[in-house]
C-alpha cells in the first residue's frame, strides 16, 4: 500500500498570502486541445514574494507578468505547481496560459465534455485543472468570461453571471460570448458550458419587482422534460423571498442538464450544472420520486444562491455551513410543497438509511470534520443530512422567531464572506441571547448519540418521572465524548389520545413541548399528572439520536392509533415491526420459526384502513425496516441470510393476516383519474403500490397477476416501475419476461434503463451476481457513466444485502475488481463506491473475513487514487 499524502487539518488554517481580484478567463475551445488564457489581477496581502499556485495535471504553454514574459529561472511549474519567485510587493497581473484535453477527461473535474457539449465541474478542486490559481474558497474574485468556439459545434456559450459581447469571428467559423459576473466568488464557483442543446425559457419577477430570464437546457428532444424542473425553480424563487426574504441577484438564472456527473448538481453562480437524472421528468419516464427528487434538487442548487455563494465558505472542513444548512432548507421548501409529516418521514428514513451507518462505522467524522486527506470523500450524508439536522436542532432549540432573526443576521453580515460555523453561530447566538456553547459539539463530535429512557408514574402523587440517560460511541479518532445538548419533543399521552397537562415541571430546562437534555443522566419531573401517560419522546424526531425506550407493545400500538405526532405514530409501527424483524433474525439463525407481534398486525390494519390518514402516510407505515435497517439494528454478528428470511416471514404473516383488507384497499384505490405528479396523487400510488408489493411477496397467483396487469398497462412510470419492483422484489419467474419487455421499450432512454440496472442487481437469488456481470458488457451499460455504475454496481451492492454479502465472498470480490478498475478513470465515483463496505466489522466472522480479503486486494494495489486510497485505508483502520 503506497503511503498517503501528510493529511490536510482544521487547525492549520492560515488565510492566503495573496487576493486575486479580477479574474479574466479567455477560453478557446477544442476537443482535444483547449487553450485557456488567464489573466490574474494579484494583489499581495503581506510580504510574501514567492507565489503558488496549484494545479492538477496542467500543461503550462505561457506566463507572463505585467506584460513581461517570465524568464525560466522565474518560475517553475509541474501539472500540479505553479511556484512563481520574487513577485512584487504591489498588485500586479499574471497572465497564464494553460492547454487542456477535455476528451480526456474521464475523472469528470475540471473541463470535460457530455452530452455532446462541454461542461466543467469545479467543486472542490477543479478549477486547478482549467488554470494555476489559489483554489481555495476563501479567495474570492470578480470574474470576467470570454469563450470561444466552432459555432457549428457549439452555438450555445454560457458562463456565471451576466451576458456581455457576443458575436461572430469573420472567416473562422468561430465565434465568442463573454459574461462578467459581478459578484464576487470562490474559484469552485465558476462554470462554463458550451454545446448544441435544447432549451426551455421563462422569467421570474421577483419580490422588488425585477424580471429574471430563467432557461434549462438539455439535449435536443428532451426539452418538455425540462417542464417540471421550470415549474420547481419558480416556485423555489418565489418560496426563498418568502421563508427568508432572499431575492435573486443577477439578471439571468441558467441550468444545464448533462448526462455524465460523478454527484448531483452544482451551484455555479447563475449557472448551475445537473445530472440529469436531477432535471428531466416526465409522466412516461420518471417516477413520483424521480419528481419529488427534481424538485428537492432544483431547490437545493437554487438556495445556494444566498447559503453557499453569496456567503460561502472559509475552507472546506466547513463545509456543512453551506451543505447541512442548505439540505434543510430544501427540506422545508418540499415540506410546504407537499405533506410535512410524510417529508419528515421520508428524509428520517434517508438519515438512518445512509448516515446512521456511517456514524456507526469506520467512517464516522464530525459534521464539521478536522482532517482530511481527500475532501472529495467529504461530501457525506454526515456533512449533508446530519448538517441538515443540526440546523433543525438549532431552530427547534430558538424557536421558529428566534431561528429566522439569527438567520437574518447571518444573511446581513457575513453577505460577501467566506464564513465559519463559529461565525453562523454567534448570529443565532446573540440574535437571541442563547449560549450555544454546547450545542456546538453537534459539529465536533462524531458519533450518534443513544438516549434511553425509562418512565415511572406516582399515582399517589399524581407524578410521572422520566430518566433520560445519553451516551456517545467512541468513533475515530475520539474515543471519548461530552454530554450534548439534545432537544427532546415530547408530549404525555393519555388514555384519551390528548397530550395530558401537567402543573409544573423540574429536572430539566423544558420550553413548551421540549425538553433540553444536557447532562449524561437527567431526571424530569412532572407534577399534576392525573393519569399513567405513555410518553411520546423525540416527536418529529427531534435530534438525530437513537432513542431506547422499553415501551411494551401495547404502549407502542396505542401510539400508533393515538400519537398527535405523526412521525411517532410511524416510529411506533416501526419499532414494533423492528422488534418482531429482530427475533425473527435470531430465531432463523438458531433454526427456530419466529412469530410476527400480534401488536404489529393491529397497528398495520389500524392505518391500513384510517382514511382519515394521508394515503402517503399509510404507505409509510405499511413499508417496514429494510433488510439493511434491520442488520444495523442487530450491529454485530450479522448474517444477512437470517436477516432476509426474518422479513421475508414477517411481511408473509402480514399478508396471511391483512390479505383482504390489503385487497380491499388496492381495490378502492384503484379508479384512478390521469397522472398528475402531485404530492397527493402520488400518495395514493405510493399506498396502492405499498400493498401491491406485499401481496405479491405472497406469491399468490392472484396478486401476482395483478403485478403483471399493472405492469402491462399502467399509464405512467409510477405505477409501471412499482409493479415490475415488486416482481423482482419476490424474485418471481414472471419478472423475466417483464425485464425483457421493459428494456425493448426504454432502449433508448438511458435515465429509465437506470431503473432496469437497478432491478436486475436487486433480485434477491444466488444468480443475480452473475447476471450483474453480464450486464457489465450489455450496451446499455457503460462504466465511463457515473448514472449506469450507481444503478447496476451501486445498487447491487446497497440495495441488495444477501447477495452482495454473500458467504462465499463473491458479491465483495465482484465489487472490489470493479473498483480497482474504474479507479484508473473516475476515482471520485470508485471511491464512492467502496463506501458499500463501510459495516463489513458487523458481518458474521466468514463474511468479515472474506470482506477484510477483497479490502485488503484494493489496499495493496499499485496506483490507487488519493480518493481510493483514503476510503481503504480508513474502512481498514
Ligand atoms: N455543492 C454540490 C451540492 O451539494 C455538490 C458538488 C460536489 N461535487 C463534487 N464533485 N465533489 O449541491
Ligand atoms: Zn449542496
Amino acid at each position: 500500500m503506497k503511503a498517503a499524502e501528510a493529511p490536510f487539518r482544521l487547525a492549520d488554517y492560515a488565510p492566503p498570502a495573496f487576493d486575486i481580484t479580477h479574474v479574466d478567463l479567455d477560453f478557446r475551445l477544442d476537443r482535444t486541445e483547449t487553450r485557456v488564457l488567464a489573466r490574474l489581477s494579484i494583489r499581495p496581502r503581506g510580504t510574501a514574494t514567492v507565489l503558488e499556485l496549484v494545479g492538477d495535471e496542467l500543461v503550462l504553454a505561457g506566463l507572463s507578468l505585467d506584460g513581461a514574459p517570465l524568464a525560466a529561472d522565474a518560475f517553475t511549474a509541474t501539472p500540479s505547481l505553479l511556484t512563481v519567485r520574487a513577485v512584487p510587493d504591489r498588485p500586479f497581473l499574471l497572465e497564464i496560459e494553460t492547454v487542456i484535453d477535455p476528451s480526456a477527461n474521464t475523472k469528470l473535474m475540471g473541463l470535460y465534455r457530455s452530452t455532446g457539449a462541454y461542461c466543467t465541474q469545479c467543486e472542490a478542486e477543479g478549477f486547478r485543472r482549467i488554470t494555476y490559481f489559489l483554489d481555495r474558497p476563501d479567495v474570492l474574485s470578480v470574474y470576467t468570461t470570454r469563450i470561444e468556439a466552432l459555432k457549428s459545434e457549439a452555438p450555445l456559450l454560457l458562463a456565471n453571471g451576466n451576458p456581455g459581447a457576443h458575436g461572430d469571428i469573420p472567416g473562422s467559423g468561430r465565434h465568442f460570448a463573454v459574461w462578467h459576473d459581478p459578484f464576487p466568488k470562490p474559484s469552485y464557483l465558476f462554470a462554463l458550458v458550451a454545446g448544441d442543446l435544447g432549451a426551455v425559457k421563462d422569467s421570474f419577477t421577483t419580490m422588488s419587482g425585477r424580471k429574471v430570464d430563467l432557461a434549462i437546457y438539455c439535449e435536443h428532444g428532451k426539452e418538455a422534460r425540462c417542464l417540471y424542473a421550470m415549474d420547481a425553480l419558480k416556485r423555489s424563487m418565489r418560496w426563498d423571498e418568502t421563508a427568508f426574504g432572499r431575492e435573486y441577484d443577477l439578471d439571468v438564472f441558467n441550468i444545464v442538464a448533462v448526462s455524465d456527473f460523478n454527484m448531483g448538481a452544482m451551484e455555479n453562480k447563475g449557472l448551475n450544472i445537473f445530472n440529469d437524472k436531477y432535471v428531466l421528468a416526465d409522466p412516461n419516464t420518471a417516477t413520483d420520486v424521480d419528481y419529488a427528487n427534481v424538485e428537492g434538487v432544483i431547490a437545493h442548487e437554487y438556495f445556494h444562491n444566498w447559503t453557499g455563494n453569496r456567503i460561502t465558505c472559509r475552507d472546506w472542513f466547513q463545509l456543512c455551513l453551506k451543505e447541512g444548512l442548505t439540505v434543510f432548507r430544501d427540506q422545508e421548501f418540499s415540506s410546504d410543497m407537499r405533506s410535512r409529516a410524510v417529508k419528515r418521514i421520508a428524509d428520517v428514513r434517508t438519515l438512518q438509511a445512509r448516515q446512521f451507518p456511517e456514524d456507526g462505522g469506520p467512517l464516522a467524522h464530525p459534521v464539521r470534520p478536522e482532517i482530511y486527506h481527500e475532501i472529495s470523500n467529504f461530501y457525506t450524508p454526515t456533512v449533508y443530512e446530519k448538517g441538515a439536522e443540526v440546523v433543525r436542532m438549532l431552530q427547534t432549540i430558538l424557536g421558529e422567531d428566534g431561528f429566522r432573526r439569527g438567520m437574518d443576521l447571518y444573511f446581513n453580515r457575513h453577505d460577501g464572506d467566506a464564513a465559519t460555523i463559529e461565525d453562523f453561530l454567534a448570529c443565532f447566538a446573540e440574535a437571541t441571547g442563547e449560549d450555544l456553547t454546547q450545542f456546538s459539539l453537534w459539529y465536533s463530535q462524531a458519533g450518534t448519540p443513544q438516549v434511553a429512557a425509562r418512565g415511572e408514574f406516582d399515582a399517589r402523587h399524581r407524578r410521572y418521572r422520566l430518566t433520560l440517560a445519553q451516551s456517545i460511541p467512541a468513533t475515530p479518532g475520539q474515543p471519548v465524548k461530552r454530554p450534548m445538548q439534545i432537544p427532546v419533543r415530547f408530549g404525555l399521552i393519555g388514555p384519551n389520545g390528548e397530550d395530558l397537562d401537567f402543573a409544573s415541571v423540574s429536572g430539566a430546562r423544558v420550553d413548551g413541548d421540549v425538553i433540553h437534555l444536557t447532562a449524561a443522566s437527567q431526571t424530569v419531573t412532572f407534577e399534576g399528572v392525573s393519569t399513567r401517560p405513555v410518553p411520546s419522546l423525540l416527536r418529529g424526531f427531534s435530534a438525530p439520536v437513537r432513542l431506547a425506550i422499553d415501551a411494551s407493545a401495547e404502549d407502542l400500538l396505542f401510539q400508533v392509533r393515538a400519537d398527535r405526532d405523526p412521525f411517532n405514530r410511524w416510529q411506533a409501527a416501526q419499532t414494533l415491526a423492528m422488534r418482531s424483524l429482530v427475533a425473527g433474525a435470531s430465531a432463523t439463525a438458531e433454526g427456530r420459526n419466529g412469530a410476527a407481534e400480534p401488536a404489529l398486525i393491529d397497528a398495520l390494519g389500524a392505518v391500513l384502513d384510517d382514511e382519515k390518514l394521508e394515503p402517503a402516510f399509510r404507505a409509510q407505515v405499511l413499508q417496514i425496516p429494510s433488510e439493511a435497517d434491520i442488520a444495523r439494528e442487530i450491529g454485530e454478528n450479522v448474517d444477512p441470510d437470517a436477516v432476509a428470511a426474518s422479513r421475508k416471514r414477517l411481511r408473509l404473516a402480514i399478508v396471511s393476516s391483512l390479505g383482504p383488507r390489503l385487497l380491499a384497499v388496492h381495490t378502492a384505490l384503484g379508479a384512478e383519474q390521469s397522472y398528475s405528479p402531485d404530492a397527493g396523487n402520488a400518495g395514493v400510488r405510493a399506498l396502492r403500490n405499498a400493498v401491491l408489493d406485499l401481496m405479491v411477496a405472497s406469491g399468490s397467483r392472484a396478486a401476482v397477476g395483478a403485478a403483471v396487469w399493472q405492469f402491462e398497462t399502467a399509464d405512467n412510470m409510477t405505477d409501471r416501475l412499482a409493479a415490475l419492483a415488486a416482481l423482482c422484489h419476490a424474485a418471481l419467474p414472471e419478472r423475466l419476461s417483464a425485464l425483457h419487455t421493459f428494456h425493448e421499450a426504454y432502449r433508448s432512454d438511458p435515465l429509465v434503463l437506470d431503473k432496469w440496472l437497478t432491478l436486475e442487481a436487486s433480485v434477491p437469488a444466488p444468480e443475480t451476481l452473475d447476471r450483474v456481470k453480464a450486464l457489465l458488457a450489455h450496451p446499455s451499460f457503460a462504466a465511463s457513466n457515473p448514472n449506469r455504475v450507481r444503478a447496476l454496481v451501486g445498487g447491487f451492492a446497497s440495495l441488495n444485502q444477501a447477495q452482495f454479502n454473500r458467504a462465499d465472498g463473491a458479491g465483495y470480490d465482484f465489487v472490489a475488481d470493479f473498483v480497482l478498475d474504474l479507479d484508473r478513470r473516475n476515482p471520485q465515483t470508485a471511491a464512492r463506491l467502496l463506501v458499500a463496505f463501510r459495516s463489513w466489522r458487523s458481518m458474521e466472522p466468514v463474511r468479515r473475513a472474506a470482506a477484510e480479503a477483497a479490502l485488503r486486494r484494493i489496499a495493496s494495489a499499485p496506483k490507487l487514487s488519493p480518493d481510493t486510497l483514503d476510503i481503504v485505508t480508513r474502512t481498514l483502520a
